[in-house]
């Protein structure tokens, strides 16, 4: 029996009779009891069971759904896509978009999941990726440039991110070198970019997003971060579905820009949601430990720092960068 159809009718969080749901699927109530069962045991979701009312979730999810998407997905930006694959449960939709053969991305193709098993998030970490309510979008793009023309590529997409939050209501929001979205000090989500190809070109860059819009009690013990969603920084409803689709629609836009001018246009953009400029600064490296006042970002996406030894340039990878505290 499909789950996913399950899910689907359960999705508004109202009862349901088992028979009722029996009927809708097509097969017998004590398949659609079997069927509960493993979206609470392996989904993790909370199905609650009442004699004479039947099964609701203990709130309303907002299944993915492709037409919806691609409904509020400019029109030529659409055209500019091979496809859109909604999957539910996946290890990673990142490894999902950068094993798929170049001639099946075609210039761009997005990859959007319920629920990942092994989500990855920047320097090794994981990505906790429940069922249903967060957001996990893989966006890859065909590149006719070399390698190392990407860099600063995180920051593009870090600037549509932020922009299209802003859209959806967030005014609470800013980004941060390179690719964190944080509300204060917590985060709400990140991207990580991996590129596949040859250094000389053309390379596919796949742009991951993972946005927590509404994690649960027993999902954020895994996170070794400070951590936010939308629901508790915003404090209002948002649709999965426009979010997708808002993404997917500025990403192919940021895209089609990078590759023509590469970071220049974003700069000033991005730099709208950066709330570290002229304030002290510790960038960590398994090398080295550099203190100074930070000024931005260069046209390459390296981040610049004042030190004492005069301006410096650092690229992303295995640093990390800190407010500096003052004591
Ligand atoms: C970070 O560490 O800040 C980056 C997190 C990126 C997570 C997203 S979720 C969708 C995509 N698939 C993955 O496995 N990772 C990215």
């Amino acid at each position: 029996m499909n789950q996913r159809a399950l899910l689907h009718l359960l999705a508004d969080g109202r009862f349901h009779s088992g028979q009722d749901l029996a009927d809708a699927i097509g097969v017998s109530r004590s398949a659609v009891w079997k069927q509960v069962r493993a979206l609470q045991e392996r989904l993790g979701l909370n199905v609650m069971a009442v004699p004479g009312r039947g099964y609701r979730l203990d709130s309303a999810l907002e299944v993915l759904d492709a037409a919806r998407i691609r409904d509020a997905i400019g029109q030529d930006q659409l055209a500019k896509l091979e496809a859109l694959d909604l999957l539910d449960c996946i290890d990673s939709t990142n490894i999902r978009a950068l094993e798929a053969p170049p001639e099946r991305v075609g210039r761009g193709r997005v990859w959007l999941a319920e629920h990942q098993t092994a989500g990855r998030g920047r320097r090794g970490r994981q990505w906790v990726s429940s069922y249903g309510r967060n957001l996990y979008l893989s966006f890859a793009w065909r590149f006719d440039l070399p390698m190392a023309d990407l860099a600063g590529l995180s920051l593009a997409a870090g600037t549509v991110v932020a922009e299209v939050l802003a859209e959806l209501g967030s005014r609470e929001h800013h980004l941060k070198w390179p690719n964190d979205v944080l509300v204060g000090e917590a985060k709400l989500g990140g991207i990580l970019v991996e590129v596949a190809g040859e250094a000389t070109g053309p390379v596919v860059a796949v742009v991951g997003i993972g946005l927590n819009l509404d994690l649960d009690g027993a999902e954020v013990s895994a996170i070794d971060q400070p951590w936010t969603d939308w629901l508790r920084a915003v404090c209002a409803p948002i649709s999965r579905n426009r979010l997708a689709a808002l993404l997917t629609d500025g990403l192919t836009r940021a895209c089609e820009t990078f590759a023509a001018e590469r970071l220049g246009p974003f700069i000033e953009r991005w730099s709208q949601y950066d709330r570290l400029r002229e304030q002290g600064v510790v960038l960590i490296s398994p090398q080295q430990r550099v203190e100074g006042r930070y000024q931005g970002i260069a046209r390459d996406g390296a981040i610049r720092i004042a030190t004492t030894e005069g301006l410096r340039e650092y690229h992303a990878g295995e640093v990390s960068l800190r407010r500096s505290v003052v004591v």
